[in-house]
């Protein structure tokens, strides 16, 4: 089993994410850590213990992370996206008495140093929890056994801006320190995410075969999402699954993805290049084997991608 702690900013495709995670046998959720991002802190942390509840597995631990990036600007959110809670159409509970049970970074050091070497991080958020992680506890740190990160955008267009990825353009200074400083980097960026697509008609599939409060809730937030991507781009045929994208990355799945590994740096500067992702891609370029050269994920076999989702989420677990 692997175990995974999962830095999210849930969110619709981050709810995709945490359920793949609940649902596979070969998972082994140990923890969330729960940022700013599509939502307020506040709302991303109700969401998770919402979804905690609905799958019976409010024994995980949710860890509170970042509040605002590390520039100390307000954050951005993204209502239209994601819906005003973060979950499309659904207005989910709060479930008050469990705040009391909120618990932070101290937990997740905890959590690290009793699985040394044998956790997995998968950041589907802004970095800025992973860097601060990182910033405060290197020593700690140094026992994960790898990380995984959703965000960036190679020599393509961004979702936030012309050339920024929303992740990484939320707070580029958290993501370029994560790219320069974590070891056993793999990176999963727009180029994959995009197409790792869901069409309705896998979803009204994965929906017949629902029989729990949390699969129930695929399709009503699925639809939600998919209709900003329709008004968005009508040439879409459904939706991209970027954070489950980056979970998958973290099972070696075999041929899912083709990876380059390169020096990966953010621009933080505030310019029309903010948020930007780089790596040297030139032809004369090769894969680079230093501390700081991460794994990038640049081709994804969506046959591949689709079967395996449909095998775990429709599974009877
Ligand atoms: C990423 O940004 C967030 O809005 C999504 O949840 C995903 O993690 C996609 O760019
Ligand atoms: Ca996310």
């Amino acid at each position: 089993m692997t175990k995974i702690i999962l830095f999210a900013d849930t969110g619709i495709d981050d709810t995709i994410a945490l359920t793949y995670a609940l649902k596979n046998p070969e998972i082994d959720l140990i923890g969330v850590v729960s940022g700013y991002g599509n939502v307020d802190r506040e709302k991303t942390f109700r969401n998770v213990e919402y979804l905690l509840e609905l799958a019976g597995r409010t024994d995980i631990p949710v860890i509170a992370g970042a509040t605002r990036p590390l520039s100390g600007e307000e954050p951005v959110f993204f209502p239209e996206v994601h819906g005003i809670e973060g979950l499309g159409p659904i207005d989910p509970p709060i479930p008050e008495e469990r705040y009391a049970n909120r618990t932070n970074f101290s937990k997740l050091f905890q959590l690290i140093k009793e699985n040394r070497n044998e956790v997995i991080i998968v950041n589907v958020g802004r970095c800025t929890s992973l860097a601060i992680a990182h910033y405060l506890s290197p020593e700690v740190m140094e026992d994960v056994k790898a990380t995984y990160v959703m965000g960036g955008a190679f020599l393509e267009p961004g979702n936030a801006s012309e050339v920024a990825e929303a992740n990484f353009f939320g707070d580029p200074i958290a993501a370029d320190y994560v790219c320069q400083n974590l070891v056993n980097l793999t990176i999963v960026p727009l180029n994959v995410t995009k197409n790792a697509i869901l069409t309705p008609g896998i979803v009204n599939l994965i929906d017949t075969r629902a029989d729990s409060p949390l699969e129930k809730i695929i399709k009503p937030i699925l639809d939600f999402y998919y209709e900003y991507y329709q008004q968005r781009d009508p040439s879409i045929t459904g939706t991209p699954q970027h954070d489950l994208a980056a979970l998958m990355a973290a099972l070696d799945i075999n041929g899912l993805y083709g990876y380059k590994k390169r020096e990966v740096r953010v621009r933080h500067k505030g310019d029309i290049a903010y948020g930007e992702s780089i790596a040297d891609f030139r032809p004369e370029s090769s894969n680079c084997f230093g501390p700081n050269c991460a794994r990038i994920a640049l081709e994804i076999d969506q046959d591949i991608f689709v079967s395996n989702v449909l095998e775990i989420l429709t599974n009877n677990r």
